[in-house]
């Protein structure tokens, strides 16, 4: 009973009721992790609405927008679905975004200026372009509003889209899980791998920041701020965090999604309480059961891989209150522990797209008229040659691999990992051919 931690704690639960105040569990320590988050590519709720709710949620993800809900006028999809569908609603897909910029004269990145409608309008304060526009139209007959990338925009790269199952899990997890991560790599790496915990304003809650852990850049920590961004930017719907249109250009309706409807909730909560209550993608249980898989995955520990792709977190405990005060961790998320295979933190390696974060894009126009506190603009712009450790749960779902797309199979996605990974990256080429196999049908079962 003495001689660990664990057992202490184990006898405390057996012999009083105060399970629930026992001290937070080291991840580390297998066999005395909080409860498992529920997985499974069903379309099921995880607990934190009933399943009808999650119907009616998910029925908000997946409803297509037209110009008369206030659709564009500058978007790249219809409906959050289009992007997020694989397997199931929520899951990636295979759509690329566009971004570009340039260097200004101090070759720090800015962000481009996209004429549209003959130069008679720049877009600015965004990274993005969109590849759709509801103009030219039989309303608008002349006005030719599609961006286009102008020759001066020389920085260039797509953005693949990425899973959301489980991010409730995700936006869970406490800021000093992460800045402690990022502190242990650094020092087990002896500084080779440091991840940078980048806090983000919570665009709800004006002043607030919170450790970023979504997008490729981790650019939001919050997934009702997430929701907000792109009901403008990719679907051009403005709501109550993103009140401005891109351009008023052959805009004729004043969105009426933007409204709480009779249950008090607009769009955005919908979409947000969705995620919330999806659960984890699923393990393939058949694959992960087999020796090649079951000896990939203790390589993948051993060579390194893990520093970076965290295989076990650990939510913050029920009732915590997060997002600068807006949202209060359900107890069907609270304190769960799971298998994201990401630390979340902003690595640069060797891929680095050379864009960094658009400030007034994702946080709002206001931005700057604003003081946040912890935010670095600094930190921000070291964004350009990072990139958040792509989360490996459900990666089997998607066959075009890293921020780009462009590597399509697993071998040329770990081969390509340089900067803070080439000692992990030396250490996989140096394996036999049966064990970088091993650990590629490891992936597999992810
Ligand atoms: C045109 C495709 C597209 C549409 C439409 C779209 N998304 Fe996304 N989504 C993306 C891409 C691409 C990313 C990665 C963004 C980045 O970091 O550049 C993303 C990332 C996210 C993330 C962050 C997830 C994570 O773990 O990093 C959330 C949350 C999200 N989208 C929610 C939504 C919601 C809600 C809608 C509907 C209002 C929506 N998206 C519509 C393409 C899309
Ligand atoms: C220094 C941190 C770090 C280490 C170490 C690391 N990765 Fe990564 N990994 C990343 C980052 C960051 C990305 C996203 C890069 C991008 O999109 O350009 C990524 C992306 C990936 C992807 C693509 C996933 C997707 O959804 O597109 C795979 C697969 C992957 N890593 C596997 C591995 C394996 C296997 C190892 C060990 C041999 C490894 N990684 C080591 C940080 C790391």
């Amino acid at each position: 009973m003495k001689t660990s931690m664990g057992v202490t704690v184990f006898s405390v639960c057996l012999f009083a009721a105060a399970c629930a105040a026992a001290p937070p569990v080291n991840p580390g320590g297998p066999g005395h992790l909080p409860p498992p988050a529920p997985t499974g590519f069903d379309n099921a709720s995880n607990g934190v609405t009933d399943d009808a709710t999650h119907q009616v949620d998910q029925g908000k993800f997946d409803e297509f927008e037209e110009i008369s809900d206030g659709l564009g006028p500058l978007y790249n999809a219809q409906s959050c679905r289009e992007c997020h569908q694989n397997p199931v609603s929520g899951g990636p897909s295979q759509v690329l975004e566009l971004r570009v910029g340039h260097k200004g004269h101090d070759g720090v990145f800015e962000n481009p200026e996209i004429p549209i409608n003959g130069g008679a309008e720049v877009i600015k304060g965004r990274s993005l372009v969109n590849q759709r526009a509801i103009g030219p139209n039989g309303a608008f007959p002349t006005t030719d509003i599609q961006e286009r990338v102008p020759d001066s925009e020389n920085i260039r790269t797509f953005r693949i889209s990425v899973n959301l199952l489980g991010d409730g899990f995700v936006e869970a997890v406490d800021d000093s899980t992460l800045i402690e991560l990022s502190k242990k790599q650094c020092k087990e790496t002896h500084g080779r791998i440091c991840g940078l915990a980048l806090y983000v304003p919570v665009v709800e809650s004006p002043g607030t920041t919170r450790i970023g852990r979504f997008g490729w850049k981790d650019q939001h920590a919050s997934l009702l701020s997430f929701a907000g961004d792109a009901y403008l930017n990719e679907m051009g719907i403005t709501n109550a965090l993103f009140p401005d249109e891109v351009t008023n250009l052959c805009n004729t309706v004043s969105e009426p999604n933007n409204k709480p409807e009779a249950d008090g909730l607009a769009d955005i909560d919908h979409f947000t309480r969705f995620v919330r209550a999806t659960k984890a993608p699923a393990r393939d249980a058949r694959q992960a059961a087999t020796p090649a898989a079951r000896k990939g995955e203790a390589l993948f520990a051993r060579i390194g891989c893990e520093t970076c792709h965290a295989p076990t977190l650990v939510t913050a405990a029920t009732g915590t209150v997060v997002n600068g005060g807006k949202y209060a961790i359900p107890e069907a998320l609270g304190n769960k522990s799971f298998h994201p295979y990401s630390d979340y933190l902003l690595h640069d390696v060797g891929t680095g797209d050379g864009i960094a974060i658009a400030m007034e894009e994702h946080y709002g126009k206001k931005m700057y008229q604003i003081k946040w506190k912890n935010l670095s603009l600094e930190n921000h712009r070291s964004s350009a040659y990072k990139l958040r450790t792509a989360p490996l749960w459900g990666v089997r779902t998607h066959p075009m691999l890293m921020h780009d797309g462009a590597s399509l199979t697993f071998r040329e996605a770990i081969l390509r990992h340089r900067g803070e990974a080439s000692d992990v990256t030396r250490h996989f080429e140096q394996l036999s051919q049966a064990d970088q196999q091993a650990i590629v049908e490891f992936l597999k079962s992810l």
